[in-house]
């Protein structure tokens, strides 16, 4: 479902020209623009910030939401189910959004003036800044690729994210989606009051420091037979290593043959705040927020190795895997893998 990057519409014309007009033209929209940025700015950062502490809503959970609102406007990936989720939320200010980004949106659509928001990174080519979009995009081409294969599809950790509304409507496939109590009654009120159809998805909330997932789910109708597809999304740097591990071998416990375990793993030097500044300080904001991230993966060295080793020991073989940023040289701070059970039959 990803968006066609802009078009050039400027054939033989030179670059710096054209980036030159461009600016001058977003220029005065952007200043126009300033004051509503200020209210617009209090307005999410109120929402984002106090509301979601209210209502015990996890604050990552709406940053990842927000990605997917800004691709929708950035023309990198449609997704009207997330706008019209965001206008309804009460974490999230769809008019602070729009006033944030809205210069370089209108920009973007007149006159063709693309930033970093607009594009996305070639595979292989992605940076810090550029790993939340290409994430969302693999995890969709995960989703299509399994959809009709599947009989289960389970979400643990699942916050805002409405990848299965976009590709299992009208499937044969049962989607279980689990989440902290708080998060998933904050999502399905949403959804309700958004007028977003989403009865054919079974949402579990979960106590985890009380409750076990597992057996809530297999309580909620998952059936341990059937082919399943667990998706584990910007989740485990959430966790204790020992967590991930206990989580992980709990998922292959219920894999029936052929199922498959998709999941994302961050580096130890990028949980730490090591590989730059800025990642740094979105890791104390969410500390603050009362989450942190925890788990990494030590990947300065043999990183696939090293994946593959953790997998193995949480009876999971890797079937998959994709490293980011691989061309640029640098070094590997993110990756999304693909695995099977051990004893896959
Ligand atoms: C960054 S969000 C990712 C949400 C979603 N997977 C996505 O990609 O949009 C992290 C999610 O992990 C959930 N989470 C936090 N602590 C957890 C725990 N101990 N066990 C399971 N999930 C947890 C949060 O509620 C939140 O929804």
């Amino acid at each position: 479902m990803a968006g066609e990057p802009p078009k050039n519409k400027h054939r033989g014309t030179p670059g710096f020209l054209i980036k030159f007009f461009q600016l001058a033209l977003y220029i005065p929209i952007q200043v126009a623009f300033f004051p509503i940025a200020i209210v617009g700015l209090i307005d999410a950062i109120f929402k984002e910030m106090r509301n979601s502490k209210k209502l015990g809503v996890s604050f990552t959970a709406i940053q990842a939401l927000q990605y997917r609102w800004i691709m929708h406007y950035f023309d990198t990936r449609p997704d009207p189910i997330s706008v019209a989720f965001t206008k309804e939320l009460p974490c999230e200010s769809h008019f602070g959004l729009w006033s944030t980004f809205g210069a370089l949106i209108i920009s973007q659509r007149l006159f063709g003036f693309t930033t970093r928001f607009g594009r996305v990174a070639e595979p292989g080519k992605e940076t810090l800044f550029s790993t939340p979009g290409r994430r969302v995009l693999m995890f969709d081409a995960i989703v299509e690729k399994y959809v009709d294969e599947m009989e289960q599809i389970v979400i643990p950790g699942a916050g805002f994210d409405l990848v299965a509304l976009h590709f299992t409507k009208a499937k044969n496939t049962k989607v279980f989606e689990l989440d902290q109590t708080e998060t998933l009654h904050v999502k399905v009120e949403t959804l309700k009051k958004a007028g977003i159809a989403h009865d054919w998805i079974t949402y579990v909330p979960v106590a985890y420091s009380t409750e076990s997932w597992a057996d809530k789910l297999l309580a909620a109708g998952f059936d341990k037979t059937e082919k399943t597809l667990f998706l584990w999304e910007s989740v485990s740097l959430f966790l204790e290593a020992g967590a991930v591990k206990k989580t992980l071998r709990e998922m292959a416990g219920l894999c029936a043959g052929g199922s498959i375990i998709a999941q994302d793993f961050y580096s130890k030097a990028f949980i730490s705040g090591e590989t730059s500044r800025t990642v740094k300080r979105s890791s104390r904001m969410i500390d603050r927020m009362g989450e942190q991230w925890r788990f990494g993966i030590d990947m300065s060295n043999d990183p696939e190795s090293a994946i593959a080793s953790f997998l193995e020991d949480c009876e999971l073989r890797m079937t998959e895997y994709c490293q980011f940023g691989e061309k640029l040289g640098i070094e590997p701070f993110y990756c999304v893998v693909e695995a099977e059970r051990l004893d896959n039959v």
